[in-house]
């Protein structure tokens, strides 16, 4: 083979490779120097972030798992390999790039990726065919948002829980661990070191009535 084409070859090769391990750092800091207030951060999640908070899931009895905020999808090939086979994973983000971006790379029919804000999470969870969500995890930068947002967004994820669920979130300031005990009967936490910045996990459970059957 001639060592043009040869040469050739190989950059492309190596160029595909390159944009495969940056790809979506590249869209995610994009995405951040056009919106950093709405992004909240340079850096997506650590590894041991997101297997401390999907560890307490109860993925037997999860149908429906709500993201927020999933930016570029750090979280989404993760809550998919431990998703059953007949649930349905929901992301709902308001920017634009980063839903095109997932659209374009998460191939999976149990993914759903909705423009819009995490305010209007029950119309979403309605158009999907459910009433209620299992589990809903935020990747929100709270603290950047205006607060009647933030709390409106609590408040919502509060009523389209399932009793027995939880709401996920993890931070570096404890603004939504506070918001989560304004809103939720029992919080857990717990703290990462291992992340960009190191941040508060924290679980918010909507407890289970007597009158309600198991999930
Ligand atoms: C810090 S990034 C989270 C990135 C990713 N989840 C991770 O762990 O690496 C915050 C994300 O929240 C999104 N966002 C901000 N306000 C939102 C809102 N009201 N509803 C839904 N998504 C929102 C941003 O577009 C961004 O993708």
């Amino acid at each position: 083979m001639n060592t043009e084409i040869r040469s050739a070859r190989m950059e492309k090769r190596s160029r595909k490779r390159l944009g495969q391990m940056f790809g979506p750092i590249a869209v995610f800091f994009r995405g951040f120097l056009e919106a950093p207030r709405m992004v909240g951060s340079v850096i997506p999640s650590s590894r041991t972030t997101i297997e401390a908070m999907l560890e307490r899931v109860d993925w037997e009895n999860c149908r429906l798992f709500v993201e927020y905020g999933p930016g570029v999808g750090t979280f989404c090939p993760h809550i998919l390999d431990r998703l059953p086979a007949d649930g349905k994973l929901l992301v709902i983000d308001t920017n634009e790039r980063f839903v095109d971006y997932l659209k374009r790379t998460v191939r999976d029919e149990r993914f759903h990726a909705r423009l819009g804000s995490a305010e209007d999470v029950e119309r979403f969870v309605r158009q999907l065919g459910h009433d209620k969500a299992d589990f809903v995890l935020s990747g929100l930068p709270v603290s950047t948002l205006p607060e009647d947002v933030a709390d409106r967004i609590v408040a919502a994820t509060q009523r389209v829980l399932r009793r027995g669920g939880a709401f996920l979130t993890y931070q570096f300031r404890p603004v939504a661990r506070d918001l989560t005990e304004a809103h939720f009967d029992r919080v857990e936490t717990d703290f990462v070191w291992r992340n960009v910045p190191p941040c508060i996990l924290a679980w918010g459970w909507k407890e289970r009535g007597w009158q309600d059957s198991p999930a």
